[in-house]
């Protein structure tokens, strides 16, 4: 079985649909390892309900570069043997670049949740960009890092309507609740090795 490491900033809520999946035994992966940029992050003390085990890195005030501060993330990853060949990293609402040494590390096994349709509105207030443009859909993408800013290859993606009483707080909460049933999805389709990489493009058998 994989061992999976989820990487979290905040709320956590698609962390906790990923870790509640799990335990319905839906998705035959070791939940091995939750780490955080910020010692607050309200999703910590979800993981640490649900009997998973947690870690901190914070990332205000650390004193070295961006490929520093990730070779201490993989340090604890290792530790959980959450290893380029044995693991998973999911990225759930962690809000910060990844370096080029972690992607190419790990590579094709990390992969992110984007509230938009992408390549449509990369980075970050997505919800903000679809309705300052005037978008009459959007919703949100599953994919695998890369060292770009959301441009790996795509595993799923989900539609939510866009209708012109929409706010940013209720086109999110609509794009939230499809993130909690399109993440844990690709994360089992990746433990049951049913993604395959080609170039650009994701096949999912
Ligand atoms: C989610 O909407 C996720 O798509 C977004 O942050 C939120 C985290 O919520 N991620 C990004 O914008 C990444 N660029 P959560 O902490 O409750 O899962």
């Amino acid at each position: 079985m994989l061992n999976l490491g989820i990487l979290i900033s905040g709320r956590g809520s698609n962390m906790e649909s990923i870790l509640k999946s799990i335990k319905k035994k839906k998705i035959p992966i070791n939940p091995a390892i939750v780490i955080s940029n910020k010692h607050n992050a309200k999703g910590l003390k979800i993981a640490k309900k649900l009997g998973v085990k947690i870690e901190v890195v914070e990332s205000k005030g650390f004193k070295g570069t961006r490929a520093e501060y990730d070779k201490e993330i993989v340090s604890i990853l290792t530790k959980y043997r959450v290893t380029p060949k044995k693991g998973l990293v999911c990225l759930a609402g962690f809000m910060r670049i990844i370096s080029p040494e972690f992607t190419k590390k790990y590579k094709n096994r990390i992969i992110n949740i984007h509230p938009s349709l992408l390549p449509a509105f990369p980075g970050l207030d997505s919800q903000k960009q679809a309705l300052e443009y005037g978008a009459k859909v959007s919703g949100c993408s599953v994919h695998f890092v890369d060292s770009g800013m959301d441009t790996g290859p795509i595993i799923i993606q989900a539609v939510v309507k866009i209708n012109g009483k929409d706010t940013e707080e209720t086109l999110s909460k609509k794009i939230l609740k499809e993130e909690h049933r399109i993440y844990p999805e690709a994360v089992n389709l990746f433990a049951r090795k049913k993604i395959k990489v080609s170039g650009r493009k994701t096949i999912i058998s």
